[in-house]
């Protein structure tokens, strides 16, 4: 097996990293020093001609010039990493996934001690006051270094070997998480295959006396009774309660049928529900959760993209009524959002293009890494081909997804502004949602022709260029997405936008791209919006309808 050493500079990577290896007959394996060797430049020189973007790309090739991992369960290999290594969610894919990543972790003030004493040159903490820099850069990467196995505290090198090899047993394990972080919005894991530990551990934080896992028939399928036999078999208690699937599970007498469930099984207030599906599911089942007994509380295991990317995050929930979707909800954030790439793997191929629509949306908001990820990977994940999946780029573009809402969440309570950017391409996808009866159209779809919509407006009062609505525009032809007019008259559209004004006091606020992100105005003129709306529906191609 690989063994990888994560933690900050001074954690002692390289010296526990050199003596475990020596012990254990392993190749011990120096990231930085392999990086030296490739360019055949020392890190400070790297760092001082290339910048520290020019040193990441380097230390990806030589991340990846470490080729399979290492299946032997003895120890074969030990890798010692840099303490930035596992920023870039490509590294922490490869080093995580078949390997087993240990965390050196330590108090800033002991790192730092180190560091003084050392002869070695680290170019981001070196001439400045080391404890603050290594207490940001500790909050900055816990999420990144946590999925590991972590081992602190210990007092020096020898200290630290002696806790590692009484932990070698626990080995590689087939699952791998990729970050995981409380955040003001529950607790976050992303990872491939580790829905059923997650949930377990998720479960065990919140003292359960059993797992109570709703889902739906087909999400019971392909999830649900994966993760109910891993949890038995961890001697858990599990209980069933299933909803009907997609969005007739997002009505009140489902929500009735599931508290009644839930009184039958005596469930109690201290109790947590665990909710396995898409986000209808994760809506119906959140609401239950948000109102039976006052309020429960509820673990999200979304399986699909778009509950990963979106719908299980941020803590809203609802039910449609006969008047309209999602008007009955209420704000609960789940105790735990668990997002298992593997998932998607069985999810039908127009659920996973629609998807894509809500990511194209946050990489236009100022994710030019996320824009290329999509370019690259996009079409092979939507045409249903598992190799994004199993390469890390789905797990990529979720992170980069929840990590934007995550932030976009935490900084609301400041900036009111800023959730709102999220609405990209919705004020005009909504009216073509509403006005094809929530049916015809999936939300993912919809915001695709409203993307196209909001850069006809931003072309039209030039605040972005032709180049940038032109790389958006040619990404959503080749993802399939608002290619064809929807089935929607321009009149309709046009009414249910008039609504969703009326809501807004009559001033509509459009979220509107620019060259490298979005601005918000509400002083867009009535042909700027004709033009957008002409762009969103097509209507060049099919004629006015
Ligand atoms: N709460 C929010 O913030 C929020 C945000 C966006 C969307 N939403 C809501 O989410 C819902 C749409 O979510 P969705 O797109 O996930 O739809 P969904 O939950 O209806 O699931 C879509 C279909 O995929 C199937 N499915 C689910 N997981 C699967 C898997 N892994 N493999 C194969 N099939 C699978 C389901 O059975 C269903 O038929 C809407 O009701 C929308 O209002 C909520």
């Amino acid at each position: 097996m690989d063994l990888v050493l994560v933690g900050l500079p001074g954690s002692g990577k390289s010296a526990v990293g050199r003596r475990l290896a020596g012990r254990h007959n392993a190749t011990f394996v120096d990231l930085d020093e392999l990086i030296e060797q490739q360019v055949g430049k020392p890190v400070p020189a790297i760092f001082a001609e290339e910048g520290e973007a020019g040193f990441r790309r380097h230390e990806l090739e030589a991340v990846r010039s470490l080729g399979p991992a290492d299946t032997h369960p003895e120890l074969r290999r030990v890798i010692a990493t840099g303490g930035g290594t596992v920023i870039d969610p490509r590294n922490r894919w490869l080093l995580y996934r078949g390997r087993f990543p240990v965390w050196l972790d330590g108090a800033p003030e002991v790192l730092a001690g180190r560091l003084n004493r050392s002869a070695n040159v680290r170019p981001l903490v070196s001439g400045r006051d080391a404890v603050p820099t290594l207490r940001r850069l500790a909050a900055d990467r816990r999420r990144f270094y946590a999925p590991a196995l972590q081992i602190s505290g210990a007092a020096n090198v020898e200290a630290t070997l002696r806790t590692l090899e009484g932990r070698l047993g626990d080995g590689p394990s087939p699952e791998a998480t990729v970050l995981r972080a409380d955040t003001a919005i529950g607790h976050v894991e992303i990872g491939y295959g580790m829905a059923a530990s997650a949930v377990g551990s998720a479960l065990t934080r919140g003292e359960a006396r059993r797992a109570i896992l709703l889902a739906e028939p087909r999400t019971w399928d392909v999830a649900g009774a994966g993760i109910a036999a891993a949890l038995e078999a961890e001697g858990w208690q599990v209980e069933r309660i299933l909803l009907p699937r997609g969005e007739r599970a997002k009505r009140m007498r489902v929500i009735e049928d599931t508290c009644r469930a839930l009184a039958r099984l005596h469930v109690d207030r201290r109790e947590t529900l665990v909710a396995i599906g898409g986000g209808a599911l994760t809506d119906a089942a959140g609401f239950a959760a948000a109102t039976y007994l006052r309020g429960v509380a509820v673990v999200h295991v979304p399986t699909t993209l778009v509950g990963q990317i979106d719908a299980a995050l941020g803590g809203k929930t609802a039910v449609d009524i006969p008047e309209g979707k999602n008007l009955v909800g209420a704000f609960h954030q789940p105790a735990a959002f668990i997002a298992d790439v593997s998932f998607n793997a069985t999810l039908p191929a127009r659920q996973r293009r629609a998807a894509l629509g809500e990511v194209v949306k946050m990489a236009v908001l100022g994710d030019e890494r996320l824009l290329a990820l999509v370019e690259q990977e996009g079409v092979a994940f939507a045409r249903g081909d598992s190799r994004p999946i199993e390469t890390g780029a789905v797990a990529e573009m979720v992170e980069r997804c929840v990590w934007a809402k995550v932030e976009v969440v935490t900084a609301d309570a400041r900036e009111a502004n800023v959730r709102m950017t999220l609405n990209l391409g919705h004020t005009i996808g909504h009216g073509i949602e509403a006005a094809a009866g929530y049916k015809a159209i999936l939300h993912g779809e919809a915001v695709a022709y409203g993307l196209r919509g909001a850069f006809a407006i931003a072309r039209a009062l030039g605040i972005t260029t032709a180049e940038r609505a032109e790389r958006v525009n040619s990404l959503l032809d080749r993802l399939g997405l608002a290619v064809a007019p929807p089935v929607v008259s321009l009149d309709s559209v046009g009414q249910h936008m008039a609504t969703d004004k009326k809501h807004a006091l009559g001033r509509l606020s459009w979220v509107l791209p620019t060259e490298i992100g979005v601005v918000i105005r509400s002083d867009v003129p009535p042909e700027a919006v004709a033009q957008g709306l002409a762009a969103a529906l097509r209507i060049a191609e099919a004629g006015v309808r």
